[in-house]
């Protein structure tokens, strides 16, 4: 089988489950449909808008070794989800990125990364596209040079700005792809603040002139209250007591923390881990007694019992944007479509 149409039909047969358990809300067997690997949680940045400030774990860069476990591990479990090199650090900083590429490639997986692309060189650009990797992102935030400075600041303080040399390494990046057959998925972000948000338009104009497969615009979110500066949602912080809807991240998502922990939520958020990968497996993990526990008291909207652990789903925004079961079939109309194709044909 290609190495699609493996991921292809996991993600479809797990799909069909999952819109089964969203009616039922009864055995629960889905597996991740994704599977975000903190490859590092070293930063070179410190963007205003990221958890990542409010990081309390220490810095490591998972070995290669502990990577291939854990893509072994998803062999073992004949399941395919999709996998995104990403977290609360920078992947460029890893010197086995591209190797832990290679090796999940081999084995069949669609493989993205997101990067702030300050330290990509012709070289690395070359090793990524060769290494056989599906998707790019490239978090990039704004074209005017003063505003991408106030949201993407540097950790060094010799470093003024990295948005010139930024810039013309994503640049570059497009003209060696696309000079060849096999071509990497270009996406660039601008996650929405009230900094940017009025050059929303210009930088969309910006990327697609340049040949960008996508232009990616999020809102900033604020994850259990600990988004960062910009909070979405002011407004209702007098509303923020009780839980609006229920998420389904911890359904659908595990993120592997640099570590080998499973935070429960999303990529960012660094405290909430519900057990280890390289020390049991993710099929433990994923299926164990505090996972399910969590899942239970989601669905029942349990603020008592969440809080208690440290879960404030109450306060967080993450469910706004086709996250919860509650907006899931409306987020996700064109993909739930293709699935209800698959199944009636
Ligand atoms: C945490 S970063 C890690 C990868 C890499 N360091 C980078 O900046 O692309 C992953 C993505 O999350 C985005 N991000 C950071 N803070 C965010 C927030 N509060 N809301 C939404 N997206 C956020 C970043 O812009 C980036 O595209
Ligand atoms: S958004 Fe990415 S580059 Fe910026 S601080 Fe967070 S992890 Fe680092």
């Amino acid at each position: 089988m290609n190495n699609h149409l493996d991921s292809t039909i996991f993600f479809l047969n797990n799909e069909i489950d999952f819109c089964r358990f969203i009616h039922s809300k009864i055995n629960f067997k889905n597996y991740p449909q994704h599977i975000y690997i903190e490859n590092t949680n070293a930063c070179n940045l410190k963007c205003i808008m990221c958890s990542r400030n409010q990081m309390s774990r220490k810095i490591r860069t998972m070995t290669l070794n502990n990577f291939v476990k854990i893509i072994n591990n998803l062999i073992e479990l004949k399941i395919y989800p999709r996998l995104t090199i990403t977290g609360s650090g920078e992947p460029l900083l890893d010197r086995s990125l591209i190797d832990k590429i290679r090796y999940a490639k081999e084995n069949h997986f669609h493989v993205s990364i997101i990067s702030n692309a300050t330290l990509l060189s012709e070289e690395k650009t070359i090793a990524l596209i060769k290494s056989g990797l599906d998707r790019i992102q490239f978090s990039f935030d704004s074209i005017n040079k003063k505003t991408y400075d106030k949201i993407r600041i540097p950790t060094s303080e010799n470093r003024k700005s990295y948005y010139e040399s930024t810039l013309r390494n994503i640049e570059l990046f497009l003209l060696l792809n696309n000079n060849l057959t096999k071509k990497v998925y270009v996406s660039i972000s601008s996650v929405q603040m009230d900094l940017n948000r009025k050059e929303a338009e210009k930088f969309k104009m910006f990327w697609h002139e340049r040949g960008v497969d996508n232009v990616y615009l999020p809102e900033v979110m604020v994850r259990s209250g600990k988004g960062g500066e910009n909070r979405v949602n002011d407004k209702n912080d007098n509303q923020r007591n009780e839980i609006k809807a229920k998420c389904v991240l911890p359904f659908i998502i595990a993120s592997i923390m640099s570590d080998g922990n499973i935070s429960i939520c999303g990529p960012t958020k660094d405290e909430l881990t519900v057990g280890n990968v390289l020390e049991s497996s993710i099929e433990n993990v994923w299926f164990g007694k505090e996972f399910t526990n969590i899942r239970d008291s989601i669905l029942r909207k349990d603020k008592k019992y969440l809080s208690s652990r440290g879960i404030m789903c109450h306060e967080c925004d993450v469910w706004e944007y086709g996250n919860s079961f509650e907006n899931y079939f409306e987020f996700n109309k064109l993909r739930n479509e293709k699935v209800i194709k698959y199944i009636l044909s």
